[in-house]
């Protein structure tokens, strides 16, 4: 029954004479496609299927039809061929069904063709993304620095800000954004784009890559206790920060930083954060860095950040 001729015909020679033909116009129609092209691989993917193919041909067998026959009269002679000869034509349907997975396991097999995105190379769908790396590189990075250094923002590797702020405020800085700063909502329900799930992996992200187990003894709370006085708050200005930012804070060597328009981009608790936490990445003093004063209390945090609010107007 096994004729040999399909199979040489559609396993052998077919593969052979369209993978020449191919290989000699791919470079001309795609050369980028003949680059990613892994030809044994295209060979032996067209012999797998011509030999299936041909095998599948080589064991069919002619039969005769009913189709000119009228429907009533088609259905009646398949009742009654069915019932006489119902081995012979099982048989036959057997080795077609073979013959159908075969070609099916075949296909799945050149599947695999060299060139094809695998999974690990297509794109993750981004809500899928669960690497801190990845998602703070992403989304934080562009303002908070690349190693949590350097940024526009305060940097998230800041030793005593980690120790002072506890899961759930910077949770909530991420989830809900800062008002008053440029800081974005971030959870969906917010308008942004990380999930639940994603938030909790930068928050221990951030605590894991870049906390220290260091305490700092008597740091100020990182929410205010209180209302701050902004009267003490003008004299302590003077006293701590004039030497920087000038009387007022309107000029100096480091910048006048009491106008409306810059403090419109920091909220208090951004304020109160810097006062307490410093930038050591730009030289800005914590509240203990002040070598011939005392170290700032909590309430006079306060206070400074009550004068300061005052300057922005709101
Ligand atoms: C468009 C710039 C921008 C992007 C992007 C951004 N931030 Fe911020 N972030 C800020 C600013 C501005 C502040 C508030 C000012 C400050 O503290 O320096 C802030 C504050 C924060 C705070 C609170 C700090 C405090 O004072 O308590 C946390 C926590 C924070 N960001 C985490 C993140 C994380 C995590 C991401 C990424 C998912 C992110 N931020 C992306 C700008 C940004
Ligand atoms: C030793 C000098 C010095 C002292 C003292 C100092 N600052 Fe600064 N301050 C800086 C520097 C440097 C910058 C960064 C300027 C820049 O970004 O160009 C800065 C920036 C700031 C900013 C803007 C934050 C930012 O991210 O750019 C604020 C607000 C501020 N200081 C408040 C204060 C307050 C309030 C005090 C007093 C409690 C104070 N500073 C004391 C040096 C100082």
């Amino acid at each position: 029954m096994l004729s040999s001729y399909p199979i040489l015909l559609a396993g052998i020679v077919a593969p052979l004479l369209w993978t020449g033909l191919l290989w000699s116009f791919v470079n001309v129609i795609d050369p980028v496609a003949n680059t990613r092209m892994d030809w044994p691989w295209f060979v032996v993917c067209q012999i797998a299927f011509g030999i299936t193919a041909g095998i599948v041909v080589g064991r069919s067998e002619k039969i005769r039809t009913l189709q000119h026959l009228s429907f009533a009269l088609t259905q009646w002679c398949r009742g009654f061929r069915y019932g006489f000869r119902g081995s012979r034509v099982s048989r036959r349907r057997l080795s077609l069904l073979a013959g159908a997975v075969l070609t099916l396991a075949t296909l799945y097999a050149c599947d695999r063709i060299p060139g094809r995105p695998t999974a690990a190379s297509r794109p993750v769908n981004p809500s899928k993304v669960t690497d801190f790396a990845v998602l703070y590189g992403e989304n934080c990075a562009g303002c908070h620095g690349a190693n949590g250094n350097f940024g526009g923002a305060l940097p998230l590797n800041n030793a005593v800000y980690l120790t002072i702020v506890d899961d759930a405020s910077m949770r909530d800085a991420i989830v809900n954004g800062l008002a008053g700063t440029s800081m974005p909502a971030f959870a969906i329900n917010s308008g942004g784009l990380l999930t639940d799930e994603q938030i909790g992996i930068i928050v221990s992200g951030v605590r894991s890559r870049w906390e220290k187990n260091q305490t700092v003894a008597g740091a100020p709370s990182y929410l205010s206790e209180g209302t701050g006085d902004p009267i003490q708050g003008a004299k302590l200005f003077g006293d701590y920060c004039a030497s920087c930012h000038g009387i007022g804070g309107t000029a100096g060597t480091a910048g006048a930083i009491t106008t409306p328009q810059f403090l419109a981009l920091y909220s208090d608790q951004a304020l109160r954060t810097l006062i307490i936490a410093g930038r050591p990445d730009l030289s800005h003093p914590g509240w203990r860095d002040y070598a011939d004063k005392a170290p700032l209390s909590s309430a006079q945090v306060s206070d400074l950040v009550a004068w300061l609010a005052a300057k922005r107007g709101s």
